[in-house]
């Protein structure tokens, strides 16, 4: 046979074999017997092992097992559940102390109490419990949302479904990791590729009894929302967990200073071989809650807690070349080609070099042999360069003095804070005159923290930039569907949903338009500060226009920096042109505070039909700015059921079957406008 029938041949038992698990996965339907299924998975993986240009996402020995299922209902978390910071170095965690010491404003000498949790690398998820009974679990979800998993949670034995203890509180979240203990992995190894994809394949599964196979275990440590809970630090939190029922993790400790959980974390990496779960660092947590609360959160992670990670796996191998990439804020960055090389499980071709500075520190170059590190899903970058094994003749690498993608010169920037210049070159055109920052621009334009089009990942944005689609942010709501639906991989359905994906996003808040104008320096907080402050996209331009972008600077997290920066970006044609054009496009909702006790209060709505004069999502804004909440079901759940012109039938029955209230657009806005 020849590569190509090969190939093909592989390409029709991968069609086969998705087929299969989907059925028995998703539909819970097995198509095959059990030994015709693994002879299936058997010669696939032969195959892959006797040629190596055989590979494909979806191949039994990428094992991710079973195929999760899509079917879950979707619930908002109450209290987001969030990510946390890493550091990797001692230095890292004074840096982390320095800055709550700042935050604080504490004197310097002040020791600041620690709870350091090792880190099990599982899944997490959160539980809800109202008075002393387990009602809902739910998976982490994107942090905001989350999938209704309470079935399968129900299958494991470390989760208690009621709480005798008379302390517990009224209603509680608790949160914490599920994970499969290594000795049971044993047992499932040729089905997965770690504990970690274990607990997440089976915790997802369709049917419960399927989850019930897997021996999952579930440790708690953190908590979201609450009430009546009555305790003011992690450590009588994490004691109380236990007495109520939960497992916590019995090398939990309270440590002071940084000193010390160095100390502990030499001790726990040297234990870290020996223990039944798989753990990728520490978790470090202000005990105090209430300097918790002072200390708040940025963007998606706490103030006050850190995860300290284990120094990563490394593997040796050979620079081939040096790219250097682009960014949306023309960064160059280089990165290393190197001789795929197999760190820790994962094959590692690239590695970052991060910026001109370090190629210089190090003197990397092309043709060196390196030590090249990876830890856990940070980017890998080269520790070393074995001098040993130069060539004598190779060359120091010279770093582009013009952009590799429009030619304009490239710089480095004085930086106001440090007084030195960038350690970062950049291409000086900056904006969508280069083609390649451009990209990245509508990248980030799209992606999930700004626009959130679903569907529009960066492979299409590439693509569509190829067909000169789109090549400023607001072609995307101008596209050619005619032109795309005679292109390769596009079909009606897709085109349908993708059409829809993008016209739901017309109507966006100030605070994500802003954030995904990709301003320098206006990262998701800051954009949330400008949202709150200037209320509109109009007060925005206002201060353009009228020059007074200094009144920013009154506003805690905005410097100089940030300022020059929307300056800047204000001074350059083609974003004002962007920008006006999005605004003609666009429905930009105004930033409206919040009432927290609005007439809406502890309500839930649905909407049906068209309303008149106001578009949905203006009405689920109104709801939530008066402290309503909307569901998407007609549920016992639901108190009112709204409904405009031409409402589904059979929403509205199902409301009146189930008593639920039902509200004319009159009745509802009559509500709203009742004060509490
Ligand atoms: S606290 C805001 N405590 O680490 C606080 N998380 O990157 C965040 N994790 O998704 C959670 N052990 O899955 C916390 N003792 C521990 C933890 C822990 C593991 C995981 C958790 C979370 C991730 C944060």
């Amino acid at each position: 046979m020849s590569n190509g029938e090969i190939k093909k041949d592989y390409l029709k038992k991968i069609q086969k074999i998705t087929k299969f698990n989907e059925s028995y996965y998703n539909k819970n339907n097995p198509l095959v017997s059990d030994g015709e299924y693994d002879l299936l998975k058997k010669k696939i993986i032969s195959l892959e092992q006797e040629y190596d240009f055989l590979d494909h996402k979806d191949s039994p020995s990428k094992n991710v097992g079973f195929k999760p299922s899509k079917n879950f209902k979707k619930i908002d978390h109450k209290v987001p559940m969030l990510s946390l910071a890493n550091a990797f170095s001692e230095e890292d965690l004074i840096n982390f102390e320095k800055k709550i010491i700042n935050y604080l404003n504490a004197k310097k000498g002040f020791t600041i109490e620690y709870s350091a949790e090792p880190k099990i690398d599982g899944i997490s998820a959160s539980l809800i419990y109202k008075n002393k009974k387990f009602v809902t679990g739910l998976s982490r979800g994107d942090g905001q949302t989350g999938e209704d998993i309470t079935a399968n949670l129900r299958t494991i034995s470390d989760i208690p479904q009621f709480i005798y203890a008379k302390d517990f509180p009224e209603e509680i979240d608790i949160r914490g990791e599920v994970f499969i203990q290594n000795s049971d992995f044993k047992k499932l190894a040729d089905k997965f590729a770690n504990p970690r994809n274990a607990a997440s394949g089976s915790l997802r599964q369709k049917n419960p009894n399927d989850t019930k196979k897997i021996p999952l275990k579930f440790i708690a440590y953190t908590f979201g929302f609450e009430k009546g809970m009555n305790i003011n630090n992690q450590k009588d939190f994490l004691k109380k967990l236990s007495d109520w029922g939960f497992k916590t993790n019995h090398l939990n400790k309270i440590i002071d200073g940084t000193k010390n959980l160095m100390q502990n974390y030499n001790q726990i990496e040297k234990k870290r071989g020996d223990l039944d779960f798989d753990i990728d660092g520490i978790v470090y947590k202000i005990n105090d809650f209430q300097i918790q609360k002072r200390l708040g959160f940025v963007a998606n992670a706490p103030r006050w807690a850190i995860a300290h990670k284990f120094s990563a796996n490394s593997g040796i191998s050979k620079i081939l070349d040096i790219d250097i990439q682009i960014g949306r804020t023309g960064a160059l960055t280089p990165v290393a080609k190197i001789n795929p090389v197999n760190i820790g499980g994962v094959v590692v071709s690239n590695a970052t070099l991060h910026n001109e500075d370090e190629i210089n520190r190090k003197d990397i170059r092309i043709g060196d042999t390196v030590k090249i590190e990876r830890a856990g899903d940070v980017i890998p970058h080269i520790i070393s360069v074995d001098l040993k094994k130069r060539n004598k003749k190779s060359n120091k690498f010279i770093f582009p003095s013009k952009c590799p993608s429009c030619g304009s010169k490239t710089i480095k920037e004085f930086n106001l804070i440090t007084k030195k210049k960038d350690a970062v070159r950049r291409c000086s055109s900056e904006g969508f005159e280069c083609e390649k920052v451009a990209i990245e621009k509508i990248k980030h334009f799209v992606s999930k923290e700004a626009f959130n089009i679903d569907g529009f990942g960066k492979k299409i944005v590439e693509n569509f930039w190829k067909k000169n689609l789109i090549k400023l942010p607001q072609d995307i709501f101008n596209l050619d569907y005619k032109r795309i639906e005679n292109m390769d991989g596009w079909g009606k359905q897709s085109i349908s949903n993708l059409k829809y994906s993008i016209d739901l996003r017309k109507n966006i808040s100030f605070e994500r338009f802003i954030y995904a104008l990709g301003i320098r320096h206006i990262g998701l907080e800051n954009a949330k500060l400008i949202s709150k402050n200037l209320k509109s996209l109009r007060n925005f331009i206002n201060l353009s226009k009228s020059n007074t972008f200094d009144e920013l600077l009154n506003l805690d997290g905005m410097g100089e920096t940030q300022i020059n920066s929307i300056k800047n970006f204000f001074s350059n044609k083609t974003n004002l042109k962007v920008l006006m054009e999005l605004n003609n496009i666009l429905s930009i909702r105004n930033n409206i505070e919040t009432r927290k006790n609005g007439p809406l209060k502890d309500k839930t709505f649905m909407l049906t039909g068209k309303l008149d004069g106001m578009s949905r999502a203006e009405a689920k804004s109104l709801i939530e700015q008066n402290s309503g909440s909307i569901i998407s079901n007609v549920t016992k759940k639901l108190n009112y059921l709204i409904i405009g012109d031409k409402p589904t039938k059979r929403k509205v029955d199902m409301a009146k079957d189930m008593n639920i209230k039902i509200l004319s657009q009159d009745d509802w806005i009559k509500m709203l406008n009742k004060t509490s």
